[in-house]
């Protein structure tokens, strides 16, 4: 089983960061886990050129025809990202709109996305330095719209509120824990939950 977590946050070593480490290291004895950090990355946002329609295939040659590829080759998918501005940041919303291509291979030529119909699975992590607990919804609602085009269950999330300054998730009571067992859960070999 493969696991790839990707991670949004350009500030490294950040909260996020921390959380995605965490639930790899849960997973890491049920999976081959991978991890792409999308700022060390040239990602360009989507043209719309519409080429996709065609073959399914992004014309756009840049750092995003390695993240297909890891795509594919996942079995379990975690994203994490801080809320900017209540959504995802820049990084992986660039990375979830080139997913058009994903999309059109779906939708427009009847293909599997992501190359076979193998079960998938994916979690959400999220911090943000607000403490509103019911702030993350757009940032969900743009996950589970990219994991729904792509026939992957979404699995949940893990979202933390009123986390801000660098490093703040290790003073929460138990993030880290939660986030080593959602990342151990998340490559059990059980039905989607
Ligand atoms: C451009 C920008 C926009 C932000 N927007 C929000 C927001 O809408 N809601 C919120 O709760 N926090 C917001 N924050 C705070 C971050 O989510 C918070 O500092 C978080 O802990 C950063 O995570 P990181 O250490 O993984 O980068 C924003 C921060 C930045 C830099």
């Amino acid at each position: 089983m493969r696991l790839l977590g990707i991670g949004g946050s350009p500030r490294r070593g950040g909260n996020t960061d921390l959380l995605l480490a965490e639930v790899l290291r849960g997973a890491s004895r049920g999976a081959e886990v991978k991890t792409i950090i999308l700022s060390d990355l040239n990602i360009a946002p989507c043209q719309h050129c519409d080429d996709c329609l065609k073959t399914g295939d992004c014309t756009t040659r840049d750092d995003m025809q390695l993240v297909y590829r890891e795509l594919e080759a996942a079995d379990r998918l975690v994203l994490a990202s801080p809320l900017y501005f209540m959504g995802v940041t820049a990084q992986l919303k660039a990375m979830i709109d080139r997913c058009q291509a994903l999309w059109a291979r779906k939708y427009k030529l009847n293909k599997p996305p992501l190359g076979d119909g193998r079960e998938r699975r994916g979690l959400f992590i999220s911090v943000g330095g607000r403490s509103k607990a019911n702030q993350f919804w757009p940032a969900l609602a743009t996950v589970k719209s990219l994991f729904r085009t792509l026939d992957i269950t979404y699995a949940g999330e893990l979202v933390f509120p009123g986390i801000d300054e660098k490093g703040a998730i290790t003073k929460h009571p138990d993030a880290l824990k939660q986030a080593y067992l959602a990342g151990q859960r998340l490559v059990e070999n059980s039905p989607a939950g």
